[in-house]
């Protein structure tokens, strides 16, 4: 049966080598590191969750309320005149699990808590073959830029996602 838990600094050590390995998924340039994590947990706003199926790890999903710094590094102040969204900082289902409906159980618990929390929306560089297709069932999604975020060739998608409890309580 799948599980939901909530990744603090607490218990982040039984998680970490799983999801500092889920970064391969990424290109070498773009990976986050332990230490970024760890930012990213201390912040108050963070939302961290990872899917366990029978005590096995599935995947996880994280975001949080960008820094200043943040707002520069992603290049989000080009968009947005205020910082009050969630960013989704790691969005990873393992390949053993993927297209089982995993990765929307996860993104629908994100939007959930960012709302709960009082967010409206949800930000991110999201591809145009997967996770674009998910964020599209949690709200009405502004597409923003296609852009070589990172200098990464395949394409990275910058959007904004209105929530709405409506379609989430769908997913
Ligand atoms: C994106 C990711 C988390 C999705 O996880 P998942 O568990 O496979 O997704 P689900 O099974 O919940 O599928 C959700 C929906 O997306 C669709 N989908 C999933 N993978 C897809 C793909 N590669 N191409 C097109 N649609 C896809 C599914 O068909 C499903 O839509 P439906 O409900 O209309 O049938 C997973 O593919 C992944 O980890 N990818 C690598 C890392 C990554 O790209 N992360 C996102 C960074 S922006």
């Amino acid at each position: 049966m799948l599980k939901l838990i909530s990744i603090n600094k607490s218990n982040w050590k039984t998680f970490q080598s799983k999801i500092i390995d889920s970064e391969k998924e990424f290109p070498k340039d773009i990976r986050a590191k332990r230490k970024d994590y760890l930012n990213v947990l201390s912040t108050k706003s963070c939302i961290f969750l990872a899917a366990m199926n029978d005590k096995k790890y599935v995947g996880t999903i994280s975001g949080y309320k960008p820094t200043k710094i943040d707002m520069s590094e992603h290049r989000l102040k080009d968009y947005f005149h205020s910082n009050n969204f969630i960013y989704v900082y790691n969005y990873v289902v393992n390949r053993n699990y993927r297209g089982k409906g995993y990765g929307k159980i996860l993104m629908k618990n994100l939007s959930q808590i960012a709302l709960d929390k009082g967010y409206k929306t949800i930000v991110g560089h999201f591809r145009l073959n997967n996770s674009l297709n998910i964020i599209n069932k949690v709200g009405n999604v502004r597409m923003l830029k296609y852009e070589n975020w990172k200098n990464q060739r395949n394409g990275y998608l910058l959007c904004e996602v209105k929530l709405s409890r409506r379609a989430i309580n769908k997913v």
